[in-house]
């Protein structure tokens, strides 16, 4: 493909900043993602001439690729220069279902269900060649398009053998690694075989820097380097949180799409026997094993039957959007998650009033205005890297809504102080954290909200990309 070996600044990441759906008449619709690391990027301007390095994930971004070469369109980008690999499907398939997303997320997320599984056997070891293969493949395109002494930000656990891979093909870049999970601690990171872990642990120190959302993580990380390694050699560990994007936020917030399904959201809330708005509790997340959704619902449940005077009086707005569908642990949890929303509404809803509205379909618009009527927002993640619901629910806000928030998402290290903190595994504890969020004076409940949405924005995208460029280059 058409390289111009110049790119002062580069960032790799398996999900890119576009993809493309393949219609049935063979034509391509590109859609823009958004996230932390679009807007992070967006700050350099289009002029900087950053290259984004991503993967082909379905389809469609293969027949892209195959149009194009891999130098996307930029009127597909916002003008971005996005170079979006092929790898072949089924060495796609290993390294991001097999090994980022069933061994390395649920390493760091500590969500093995240890009698039976993990077993890294034959079929490990298979994937795992194609895990290499498929971070060979990126820290080749990022040696052919980096110019001299070019910077370039490595992200998360999909392309943690980038950094020592590119390293040695480029000693003149300047190397950082990010990653967005939490880092396992020692005893458990060593469930993987000693020779992959001390693989994964090399690979990311070919990095100049390795950076985390929190000091937890870095510490974990440096103490899994100690313990295997001996230390952390010439890599100096960083941390940068990020936050809430707030001005694209209250903005975005306040379209006429969002007014249109706060109109929606609260017919389906509906009201109280003496006429006024229910109460709500809403979350939102991707159907994601360590969101902790099935323990938020029993939480909920527990709160209905242990105080019935919220009988008719609250509604549990949960919206869970489909994640990683080709893994059946995946598949099995949303089944899970459906059937416990169903047993709650049968079990204690009336011909007016469903407890747990649950919407399954993404919609960013019907996210916000939940985010904006929300009373209670509930984040009960047994592990989160940070969590940015946690730090976008305050900042757009209508009226104030209480956090109630897991002790183990990165971003209560940030916010712990006007959340109510819950032990994601205990749910009497959260079914009481609810409680107590439900009935908050409106006045706290205000001024909790102003505070949490200070903290949430302090490090906004922009400013976390920016810091990291700037150290990198230190
Ligand atoms: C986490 C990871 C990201 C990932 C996202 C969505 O936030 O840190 O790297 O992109 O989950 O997961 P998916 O598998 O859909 O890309």
């Amino acid at each position: 493909m058409a390289t111009l070996h110049d790119a002062p600044i580069l960032v790799a990441s398996n999900r890119g900043p576009v993809s493309y759906t393949l219609g049935d008449d063979g034509g391509l619709t590109a859609r823009r993602g958004g996230g932390g690391l679009v807007s992070g990027l967006s700050a350099i301007g289009p002029d900087a001439g950053a290259v984004w390095v991503c993967a082909a994930l379905g389809d469609g971004d293969r027949e892209a690729v195959r149009r194009t070469g891999g130098a996307l369109d930029p009127a597909d980008t916002g003008g971005q220069r996005v170079r979006m690999l092929g790898v072949p499907p089924e060495v796609y398939a290993d390294a991001y279902n097999g090994i980022a997303n069933s061994a390395l997320w649920f390493v760091h997320h500590m969500l093995f269900q240890t009698p039976l599984e993990p077993s890294f056997g034959a079929e490990f070891r298979a994937q795992w060649a194609s895990y290499e293969a498929y971070n060979r493949a990126f820290a080749e395109a990022l040696a052919d398009e980096a110019g001299e002494g070019a910077a370039v930000l490595v992200q998360d656990y999909h392309l943690a053998l980038v950094p020592g891979m590119l390293r040695a093909l480029r000693p003149d870049m300047r190397i950082g690694h990010f990653s967005h999970t939490p880092w396992a601690p020692v005893d458990y990171f060593r469930l993987l075989p000693d020779d992959i872990a001390r693989q994964l642990l090399r690979g990311i120190l070919g990095a100049d820097r390795a950076c985390f959302l929190t000091r937890r993580w870095a510490d974990a990380f440096a103490a899994c380097c100690d313990e295997l390694l001996g230390g952390t050699g010439n890599t100096r560990v960083g941390v940068h949180g990020l936050g809430a994007d707030g001005d694209f936020l209250r903005e975005r917030a306040h379209r006429p799409d969002v007014d249109e399904r706060m109109a929606a959201l609260r017919e389906q809330i509906g009201t109280d026997p003496s006429g006024a708005p229910r109460r709500t509790v809403v979350r939102v997340d991707r159907t994601e094993l360590s969101k902790n959704i099935v323990r938020g619902l029993l939480a909920y449940r527990t709160l209905l039957a242990e105080r019935p005077d919220w009988r008719e009086r609250v509604v549990h707005v949960a919206f869970a959007y489909p994640s990683r569908q080709d893994l059946a642990v995946y598949r099995d949890y949303t089944e899970r998650v459906r059937q416990l929303a169903d047993e709650i509404n049968t079990e204690y809803g009336t011909p007016g009033w469903t407890p747990v509205v649950l919407h399954v379909e993404d919609d960013f618009a019907r996210s916000l205005a939940a985010y904006r009527l929300a009373d209670v927002a509930l984040v009960n993640p047994i592990r989160d890297g940070m969590n940015l619901v946690a730090k976008e629910v305050p900042v757009v806000s209508d009226d104030g809504c209480a956090l109630v928030l897991s002790r183990e998402a990165g971003a209560h290290a940030e916010l712990a102080e006007d959340a109510l903190s819950v032990n994601p595994y205990d749910v009497t504890e959260t079914a009481h954290a609810l409680h107590e969020a439900l009935t908050m004076p409106d006045d706290e409940r205000a001024r909790r909200t102003k505070r949490l949405a200070a903290a949430a924005t302090a490090l906004p995208p922009t400013r976390w990309f920016l810091d990291q460029l700037e150290e990198l280059r230190a």
